[in-house]
């Protein structure tokens, strides 16, 4: 029996990657969305390129090492093969400039793409966001030490982002646990993961991939897995994490997508406003509020039918030098502005809408996010204008009752009195209040964009409904 390993490229243009020993079966299974999660939303696809194996490992092997490739690489592996003649001619196309767009916001996705395994699987390859926006410089992160300081230090962040390298990292650890009965395994295992989870404390999304590889491991020790099995097992799981994630951030995009074409006008952009960075660089695509934005471009809005302005977002700067680089990157028009400006900027009558992320979630609605959020829910309030918390399910700790119970990551002084600027900016020695989150009261939130719908206060309400 032949195996195959082959790329079918979906309705919206997305490329999808995997293998199989029955092509005719798995394509019908793909477009009837039966046992094709990941490309269920995104029906129907279409064959471009494939590849025959002899043996299934072979096939899974090849299926991997194709993951790990960006979508240029990719392009340049199908066009080479000459077997691009599968490809729809729909997105072929380039003369509408609609296309064209499209694939500038691809490249720049696969450019700045955030976290990745390394094709040995021996590291995670990050994009170090400290050096952002003036260097883009990846780095591999191969030791417990080294993953714990790069969470910390804020080399890979955003609360989706940390969970997907939290995730990898045990999957990279886990493989060199040299333990050869289950129990002192698992003990490792138990201690590597309490050492990465006391990287950050605020953005649940940490423990929560933490659990959901330790849940995964204990299945498929209940299951009868050998240790070898495991460690293989563990690698699959990271990776659904992450594939999940860029589902997941696709359908919050869709669904934000809705909102803002409800407020698009003929004499002027849609005014958007935006807090910190839950772009791509903090998740694994599309981000979470910037995902919206970024489906819109898809949907052959251009750049300038919005305008977003970014809080420069005190201390760290993740909105001046994250995502106002991937905004105007990606071709949209941006403008940074201090935290301190945006409510002059909200009674000037430009903003329309605001997204922001989240880092954790209550269950009564009330949502932890990079401080200075809940001041900007505030304005919004007094202003009439609707404040959206852009939230995948995987954010919402339905075990913490309220905004009360989430823990505040309090940060070094320095990245208050001196770490942007050439001297120092306060006495030596004063005391320095720097917590690094607050927390928007549920009552301030018009509504949650989670991937599987709109939640509004009662939030429990809606969580419920959707079963979160
Ligand atoms: O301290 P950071 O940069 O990790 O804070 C990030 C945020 O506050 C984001 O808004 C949040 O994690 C959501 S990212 C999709």
């Amino acid at each position: 029996m032949k195996n195959y390993v082959y790329i079918v490229e979906c309705s919206d243009g997305t490329w999808y990657t995997g293998w199989t020993n029955d092509i005719e079966k798995r394509l019908k299974a793909h477009n009837s969305g039966h046992g094709a999660k990941y490309t269920r939303a995104r029906r129907p696809v279409r064959l471009i390129y494939t590849e025959e194996y002899d043996t299934p490992k072979e096939a899974q092997r090849r299926e991997y090492a194709l993951k790990q490739l960006t979508r240029r690489q990719k392009e340049q592996l199908v066009c080479g093969s000459g077997q691009e003649m599968h490809r729809s001619r729909d997105t072929q196309r380039t003369d509408t400039g609609k296309e064209d767009r499209k694939m500038n916001v691809e490249q720049f996705f696969d450019q700045v793409l955030t976290v990745r395994l390394t094709p040995d699987r021996q590291a995670i390859d990050i994009i170090d966001q400290t050096l952002l926006p003036g260097t883009i410089r990846r780095i591999n992160l191969e030791t417990k030490e080294e993953i714990w300081e790069a969470i910390k230090k804020l080399r890979v962040r955003g609360a989706p982002a940390i969970g997907i390298t939290a995730a990898y990292g045990m999957a990279v650890l886990s493989s060199r646990i040299q333990a050869q009965d289950y129990d002192s395994f698992y003990r490792e295992f138990s201690e590597l993961k309490e050492y990465l989870a006391s990287s950050r404390p605020t953005a649940v999304n940490l423990f929560w991939a933490l659990n959901r590889m330790d849940d995964c491991l204990q299945k498929a020790a209940s299951d009868g897995r050998s240790l070898d099995e495991i460690r293989e097992i563990l690698y699959t799981e990271a990776e659904a994490i992450r594939d999940e994630d860029v589902q997941i951030s696709r359908n919050i995009g869709e669904i934000g997508f809705g909102l803002l074409k409800d407020l698009k006008k003929a004499d002027r952009p849609v005014g958007i406003l935006t807090h910190c960075n839950a772009g791509t660089l903090a998740t694994g695509k599309y981000g979470t509020a910037t995902a919206p934005m970024y489906i819109a471009l898809e949907q052959g809005w251009a750049g300038d039918d919005m305008h977003v302005y970014c809080d420069e977002t005190r201390p760290l700067l993740q909105g001046a030098r994250l995502t106002s680089f991937e905004l105007s990157s990606a071709g949209i028009t941006t403008t940074v502005q201090c935290d301190n400006m945006a409510s002059l900027l909200m009674k000037s009558g430009k903003i329309d809408i605001i997204f922001v992320g989240c880092d954790r979630v209550a269950a009564n609605g009330d949502a932890a996010n990079k401080i200075g959020t809940s001041g900007l829910a505030i304005l919004a309030k007094h202003y009439g204008i609707p404040f959206y918390v852009c939230a995948p399910t995987s954010t919402i700790d339905r075990s913490t009752p309220t905004g009360e119970q989430i823990p505040i990551e309090m940060r070094d002084p320095d990245e208050v009195t001196q770490m942007w600027y050439s001297e120092r900016m306060a006495p030596q020695g004063i005391d320095v209040f720097n917590p690094a989150f607050d927390v928007t009261d549920h009552s301030l939130i018009t509504g949650m964009i989670t991937e599987k719908g709109l939640c509004t206060d009662p939030f429990d309400k809606d969580f419920d409904k959707y079963g979160i």
